[in-house]
């Protein structure tokens, strides 16, 4: 986009040039500033994570299978004494107030109706009990379709009250389950962002903890770390995911998990479930592609244990692979959001829409007629 052309405001229909799920990044552009885009765009350092969530994607190939009968095919699945239709969850994306006013509002509405989980940041501008009403609004009346599932991302605060009154008032506002994020303990941040000179526009609020005491910054002394002594002294250990654990009877999953070891322990710990991924390519730049490191965890936890997937999925066809390669479900990161800034709720129900027809349309071809297929088909390594 160059200079002179005017943003537009979310619009309240489809433009007809989205085809695919993917297209709303190409059509984002146009409704975000660019200060903002750059923000939600960028990754971390030098985006190497970032540009790997994609590239990693492309070594895999679905080979067809020919003449399967999936004519009673479905996306179901369950998860955790829950029955999901489809495996598309929406990944706790903060400050959604960047891309539409009504922001986290818009994108429930769209999860409600296309009955999808989704998963409400700590930092969500908007806040977690106005996000809850959505559903639990749907769930007062007299429809014919039970709310769907809705889980809270949880960053642990600096202090322990803190955090034990946003999982408290996560468990009273009716969220099931509790991802909590443990891979983002420092800010890094994004080159794209910094050229861009992005900042925070003042009315783009983390409403659930703004109220939350500051604790004042730890005096270093001369020949200390700024990182070390400073910013990592309020950083969770494993001592506080114990803790975690013990505050509450709701399924608690980790998030950020790439390391086989890392996931054994976190379920040998009693959590409920692991999301494999590096944050979109915001925190370690130089992490691995999360992709690359799904296949070696599911091996490490085995069969039955609630793994999770996010990082570069833009298509269906990216669905298909992390399931094949050991996901039970996928987060969707950036799109939502590009979504909302085209059109709102429509949007982001119309994008959910594509990625699972995508996701379907995959599956037909390849001769798979429910999830469980998928998840035992080989995919192949392209030849380099
Ligand atoms: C703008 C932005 C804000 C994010 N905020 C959070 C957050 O508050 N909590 C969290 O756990 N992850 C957060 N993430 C990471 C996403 O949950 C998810 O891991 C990532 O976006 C997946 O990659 P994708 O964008 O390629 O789909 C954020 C990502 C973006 C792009």
């Amino acid at each position: 986009m160059n200079e002179t052309q005017q943003l537009l405001s979310a619009l309240s229909y489809i433009p007809a040039d989205i085809q695919c799920a993917q297209d709303y990044e190409l059509l984002a552009p146009r409704f975000i500033p660019a200060p903002s885009f750059a923000y939600i765009a960028g990754g971390s350092g030098q985006d190497q994570t970032l540009a790997a969530n994609r590239t990693a994607f492309y070594k895999w190939s679905v080979c067809p299978r020919l003449l399967c009968d999936v004519t009673q095919g479905h996306t179901r699945f369950n998860l955790l004494n829950h029955e999901f239709s489809h495996p598309i969850f929406l990944a706790p994306v903060a400050y959604q107030k960047l891309a539409h006013p009504q922001a986290e509002l818009e994108t429930a509405r769209a999860a409600e109706v296309m009955e999808a989980c989704m998963i409400t940041s700590t930092l969500a501008s908007t806040s977690l009990e106005d996000i809850a009403a959505i559903s639990n609004n749907r769930n007062d009346s007299n429809v014919i379709n039970k709310a769907s599932e809705k889980w809270f991302q949880l960053y642990f605060q600096p202090s322990r009250a803190a955090t034990l009154d946003l999982l408290n008032r996560a468990q009273a506002a009716g969220y099931s389950a509790i991802v909590v994020t443990v891979d983002a303990s420092i800010r890094t941040p994004s080159m794209s962002a910094v050229r861009a000179h992005f900042h925070m526009p003042d009315d783009c609020v983390a409403v659930n903890v703004q109220h939350y005491e500051i604790p004042e910054a730890h005096a270093i002394s001369a020949g200390q770390s700024r990182i070390f002594n400073g910013a990592m002294r309020e950083a969770p250990t494993w001592a506080d995911l114990e803790w975690l654990l013990s505050q509450t009877s709701l399924p608690i999953l980790v998030k950020g998990v790439l390391h086989p070891q890392d996931a054994q322990k976190i379920r040998a710990m009693g959590c409920a479930g692991i999301v494999v991924s590096n944050h979109g390519g915001r925190s370690l730049d130089g992490a691995p592609a999360s992709i690359d490191c799904l296949a070696k965890i599911r091996a490490a936890v085995g069969d039955d244990y609630p793994v999770l997937f996010d990082g570069g999925i833009r298509s269906g066809l990216d669905i298909f692979k992390a399931i094949a390669l050991g996901a039970d479900a996928v987060l969707i990161g950036r799109l939502q959001v590009y979504a909302i800034s085209v059109a709102g709720a429509l949007g982001v129900a119309h994008m959910l829409r594509l990625l699972r027809e995508e996701l379907e349309l995959c599956m037909a071809l390849a001769g798979c007629a429910n999830l469980s297929d998928v998840r035992n088909t080989e995919l192949e390594l392209q030849p380099r």
